[in-house]
C-alpha cells in the first residue's frame, strides 16, 4: 500500500466532472505530498504533529492576522509563486518595475489623499520622510491617474490593525498621480521589525534556527486600467536585513536610498528625509505576450 501503485489509485480515484486546472493541481500535489512522506519515512506521531500545526494556523488566524500566509512566507512560497507570475522576460525596450510578495496586512478602502499630503494621522515617533517620484509606462511615458497605495508599520513594528493603540488606517494612503505622472507623499522612513513570530509561524522559524526580521520596507500596490496591477515593496539600503530577509522576497532593483532632506524642503515639509522614486508600469497586453513566451519556451 505504500507504492506508486498506490498514489496512482488516489489520484485515479478523482472523478470525470473535477475540474481540469484543480484535477492539474491536486494530482501534482498527492504526488508529491506521498512522494515527501516516502522520502523522509514519516512517522505517526510526525504526521500527527503536522496535523496540529495546520489546526494552529487556523486557530491563529482572523480578519486582522493571516497565520496561513506568514507560515507561507517564510518558506519562500509566497515569493517562489510571485516570481513564477511576474518574472517574465522583459523585451530590451522595456523597462518596468518587479513585483514583490502581498504580504499578510494590505487593507483595501485606505484613505485619498492629495499629492504632497501625510499618511501619519497619527504621531507614533519615527522620521518623516518625503517620497516622490514619477509613474510612467514601461517606455518611460508619463502615466497620470494612476492609483498609488502604500503602507508600513509604524516604529513599534505594527501595522495599523494589529495595534489598539494606532488609529483606522494610520500610515495607509491612497494617491493618484498627476497630468505629468507625478505623485508625492509623506510618511515615515520604514524601519526593520520582526514578523509576528507568536504563531506557528514563530514556532517554524525557531525550529529552523532562523530569525523572524523583514527588512525596512514600504508596500505599495499600483494600478490603471490598461496595466498589470503592480503589487511590491522598496527596502531600505542601508539596512542589513535586506541581505537576509526572513520571507526571501528582496530584489535588487527594489533597493532604495532615503536621502537627508534638503534645508528648504526638510522646512517646508517639516520631514528629515526623502526618496525620489520612479515606477514603471507594464501594460496587460505585454505582460499576457510575455507570458504566453515564457510557457510556450
Ligand atoms: C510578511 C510580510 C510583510 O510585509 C510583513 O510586514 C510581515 C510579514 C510576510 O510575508 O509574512
Ligand atoms: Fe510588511
Amino acid at each position: 500500500m505504500s507504492d506508486q501503485k498506490f498514489t496512482d489509485s488516489v489520484i485515479e480515484a478523482m472523478g470525470p466532472g473535477t475540474n481540469p486546472r484543480m484535477k492539474e493541481v491536486l494530482t501534482s500535489l498527492i504526488q508529491h505530498i506521498h512522494d515527501f512522506a516516502r522520502d523522509v519515512n514519516l512517522t505517526i506521531p510526525e504526521w500527527q504533529m503536522g496535523m496540529e500545526f495546520i489546526n494552529q494556523i487556523g486557530q491563529m488566524s482572523d480578519d486582522k492576522r493571516s497565520e496561513s500566509i506568514l507560515v507561507s512566507d517564510v518558506l519562500g512560497l509566497e515569493s517562489l509563486v510571485d516570481s513564477l507570475t511576474y518574472d517574465t522576460l522583459e523585451s530590451t525596450d522595456q523597462k518596468f518595475t518587479p513585483s514583490a510578495i502581498i504580504g499578510p496586512f494590505y487593507r483595501e478602502g485606505s484613505p485619498h489623499y492629495k499629492n504632497g499630503e501625510t499618511i501619519i494621522q497619527q504621531e507614533v515617533g519615527g522620521e518623516k520622510c518625503y517620497v516622490s517620484g514619477k509613474v510612467t509606462d514601461a517606455y518611460g511615458d508619463p502615466l497620470s491617474g494612476a492609483t498609488i497605495e502604500v503602507w508600513h508599520t509604524a516604529p513599534n513594528g505594527l501595522y495599523e490593525q494589529q495595534d489598539e493603540n494606532q488609529v483606522e488606517y494610520n500610515l495607509r494612503g491612497t494617491f493618484t498621480s498627476d497630468e505629468n505622472g507625478d505623485y508625492s507623499f509623506i510618511c515615515l522612513k520604514p524601519t526593520a521589525y520582526p514578523i509576528p513570530y507568536d504563531g506557528p509561524a514563530g514556532q517554524l522559524l525557531q525550529i529552523m534556527e532562523r530569525h523572524p526580521y523583514r527588512p525596512s520596507h514600504i508596500h505599495w500596490m499600483v494600478s490603471k486600467p490598461g496595466y498589470r496591477t503592480l503589487v511590491t515593496q522598496i527596502y531600505d539600503a542601508q539596512d542589513p536585513y535586506t541581505k537576509n530577509d526572513s520571507t526571501f522576497c528582496v530584489k535588487g532593483d527594489l533597493i532604495v536610498d532615503f536621502l537627508p532632506a534638503k534645508e528648504s524642503l526638510a522646512k517646508e515639509k517639516n520631514v528629515s528625509c526623502t526618496l525620489d522614486y520612479n515606477i514603471a508600469l507594464q501594460t496587460t497586453e505585454d505582460f499576457e505576450k510575455a507570458k504566453s513566451k515564457k510557457t510556450s519556451n
